[in-house]
């Protein structure tokens, strides 16, 4: 049986650089974290998933397609969504045509071909209802660049919702939350997971990723050093020292509870 997502020893060089180095992961009907130290390649692994960079070899499969040198849009449109870490909201549009502008378009469209072919009647109701799932619908008329940070990374899901993924890949989508609105955030993914869509979480605070994900990865220098359960990952030497630094990373990480 194959796997919803496989990602099969893919590099990935910037000049003398190795970001990533021959990862093979695969993703199924579950929430996935990833985890690992500052730099650990992260990010670099879902810009190469979601097509914002192509690997520089191995290869990228999605449903038995390999999707390793397809566009992000076509990638989008196949039905792999992302959140960016830096949050990128289109500030002087509203919430609720920021949610418009993920639907139906695959890139940012002229004002005029925005009000003519995406703000329709039928457009707007799916918005709604993805302002309502995402705990938004208050805010539908406030400018994007107005919310304070917790409510733009929801509205970053929102706006990778409007896409209608089956893979949703959220890069670090409680940095900077308070513990309650992580906790909430905590429920949102529970909530898409149950409405089946599969997610990957990159994820810095391990308690937040240990209660919320079935399985984990861990990403360190590139490489993927550790998988599995949450239990198994969180006791495992080569991850215990990759936090605190002995592979060469600087990055001092709390494991416990609240970190
Ligand atoms: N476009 C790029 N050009 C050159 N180097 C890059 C580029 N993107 C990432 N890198 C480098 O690749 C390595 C991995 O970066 P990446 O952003 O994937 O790490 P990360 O695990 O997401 O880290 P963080 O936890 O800080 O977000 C880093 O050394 C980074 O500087
Ligand atoms: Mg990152």
């Amino acid at each position: 049986m194959s796997h919803v997502l496989e990602v099969q020893s893919v590099s990935k060089r910037f000049g003398g650089l190795e970001a990533l180095h021959d990862v093979s992961l695969w993703a199924d009907g579950e929430i996935l974290g990833l985890i690992g130290p500052n730099g650990a390649g992260k990010t670099t692994l879902f810009n190469v998933v979601s097509g914002f960079l192509e690997p520089t070899s191995g290869q990228v499969r999605f449903r038995e397609r390999a999707i390793q040198d397809k566009p992000a849009h076509e990638v989008v449109a196949m039905g792999i969504a992302r959140t960016f870490q830096i949050v990128k909201p289109f500030a002087e549009l509203t919430v609720l045509d920021n949610v418009l502008s993920g639907h139906g378009m695959p890139r940012y469209p002229s004002p005029r071909a925005f009000r003519e072919r995406v703000h329709t009647p039928d457009n707007e109701a799916v918005a709604r209802r993805i302002l309502e799932r995402t705990g938004l619908t208050r805010w539908a008329d406030t400018p994007a660049g107005s919310l304070p940070i917790g409510l733009q990374r929801r509205l970053e899901i929102a706006r990778a919702l409007a896409t209608e993924p089956d893979l949703l890949l959220l890069d670090e989508p409680a940095a900077g939350l308070t513990r309650q609105e992580a906790d909430a955030l905590a429920d949102l993914i529970r909530e898409l997971h149950a409405e089946g869509i599969s997610l990957i979480v990159i994820e810095h605070n391990m308690h937040f990723a240990m209660n919320l994900c079935q399985r984990i990865a861990v990403l360190a220098q590139g490489e993927v050093i550790a998988e599995g359960e949450p239990a198994e990952v969180q006791n495992n030497e080569a991850v215990i020292n990759a936090y605190l630094g002995k592979q060469g990373t600087n990055e001092v990480v709390t494991m416990g509870p609240g970190s």
